[in-house]
């Protein structure tokens, strides 16, 4: 459902012509009907239906909610991804928390074009680029029930958004650009400050005590995403930690970090020297369409990978603008 409330307002204007010898009063009124968009939040779990296909939305939810249990590298239903992080540590409540990376519109968007692989890419395929990339994993058959389950709960997750639509609290949280480039050297005292205590001194998180995941999932090292990971794109990240980090005091209500403090903190979390399990990028078949916030080169712009990794973005962004350039972040 569209939270949507819809004012009618009336009004009135008043037009007074004041003149010398006399005075003319105009009455003008029309309709005028105001849209105030609330934050979307999604359907209530309690609204899953009985039968095959509530018990396959089911199944989907479990899927994202204990992704290492099920399909990880020990994995009970299969081993497909190559790290014991949840679909749900990025995916917040499981796709289903405004500004936190959720699936409110997802289902009604693919079939979408995608700049990175500069093809038009599936539902399936999309899942498929989290499992390899953010969780390290090789893809999931196609036609497998575990897909299958993905792309019901998602499905379930998007419904009454429109195709093809988004709704507020879909995306990511709107930050304004820092002025300078993002500083590691200032986030990483922002990350002893407020997440270390939880994601680890060395961004490793803190295992659960069976070690089948975590209570605190790894920021980077070995069991990371890796660095082809949206997360590892600087306004991704910084969006997303802005809204949603420190996890037990943040919401997109109300932030703790400012906009400067989620960039340089994000600079921090994907300085290049802390190790990942891969160290490259994803390849591009096409630069021309990379994300501003891409930070492996080469570019079709001017600006050194080191802008494109750090900011600052504006000019970047202007760039891409005046010059008619594929503009996206
Ligand atoms: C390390 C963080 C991380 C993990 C773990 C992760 N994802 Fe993602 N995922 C992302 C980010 C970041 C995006 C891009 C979101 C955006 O562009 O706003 C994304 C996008 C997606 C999308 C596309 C959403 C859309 O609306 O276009 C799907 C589908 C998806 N992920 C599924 C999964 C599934 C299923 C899993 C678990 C197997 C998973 N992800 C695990 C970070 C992650
Ligand atoms: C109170 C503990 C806590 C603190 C403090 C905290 N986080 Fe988190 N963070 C979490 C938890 C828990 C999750 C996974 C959420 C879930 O699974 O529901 C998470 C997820 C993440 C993720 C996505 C998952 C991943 O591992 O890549 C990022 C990025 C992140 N946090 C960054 C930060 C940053 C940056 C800070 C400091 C500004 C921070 N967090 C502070 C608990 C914390």
């Amino acid at each position: 459902m569209l939270n949507r409330i819809l004012l009618t307002v009336f009004l009135l204007a008043l037009v007074i012509f004041g003149c010398t010898n006399n005075t003319t009063t105009t009455a003008v009124s029309s309709d005028v009907t105001v849209v105030i968009e609330e934050v979307h939040t999604g359907p209530d779990l309690s609204t899953i239906p009985e039968g095959p296909e509530g018990d396959m939305i089911r199944y989907g939810r479990e899927l994202v909610m204990n992704t290492a249990k099920l399909i990880g590298p020990d994995g009970s239903e299969g081993h497909y991804l190559g790290n014991k992080m949840n679909c749900t540590n990025c995916h917040l409540d499981g796709g289903l928390r405004p500004y936190g990376y959720n699936y409110f519109s997802t289902y009604g968007r693919y079939p979408q074009y995608r700049s990175r692989e500069n093809a038009v890419l599936t539902i399936e395929q999309r899942v498929n680029n989290c499992v390899e990339r953010p969780h390290n994993g090789s893809p999931i058959p196609l036609g497998s029930k575990e897909m299958v389950a993905f792309v019901s709960y998602i499905q379930w997750a998007s419904q009454g958004v429109p195709i093809g639509e988004k709704v507020k609290g879909s995306e990511t949280y709107a930050l304004t650009f820092p002025a300078r480039a993002a500083d590691p050297v200032k986030g990483e005292k922002l990350y002893t400050q407020h997440c270390a205590r939880c994601h680890g001194e060395n961004g490793e998180g803190i295992w659960l005590s069976d070690s089948s995941t975590y209570e605190y999932p790894p920021l980077w090292g070995e069991y990371g995403y890796q660095p082809g990971s949206s997360m590892f794109r600087l306004i991704k990240a910084a969006q997303f930690i802005k809204a949603n980090m420190p996890f037990d005091q943040a919401s997109w209500e109300k932030p703790i970090l400012t906009d400067q403090e989620a960039f340089d903190v994000a600079a921090y979390v994907n300085d290049p020297k802390h190790p990942r399990p891969s160290k490259k990028g994803a390849d591009y078949n096409d630069i021309s369409t990379k994300y501003v916030d891409y930070p492996f080169g080469p570019y079709d712009d001017p600006f050194s990978e080191k802008q494109h990794k750090y900011g600052p973005f504006q000019p970047i962004i202007d760039y891409r603008k005046e010059h008619g350039l594929y503009l996206s972040y």
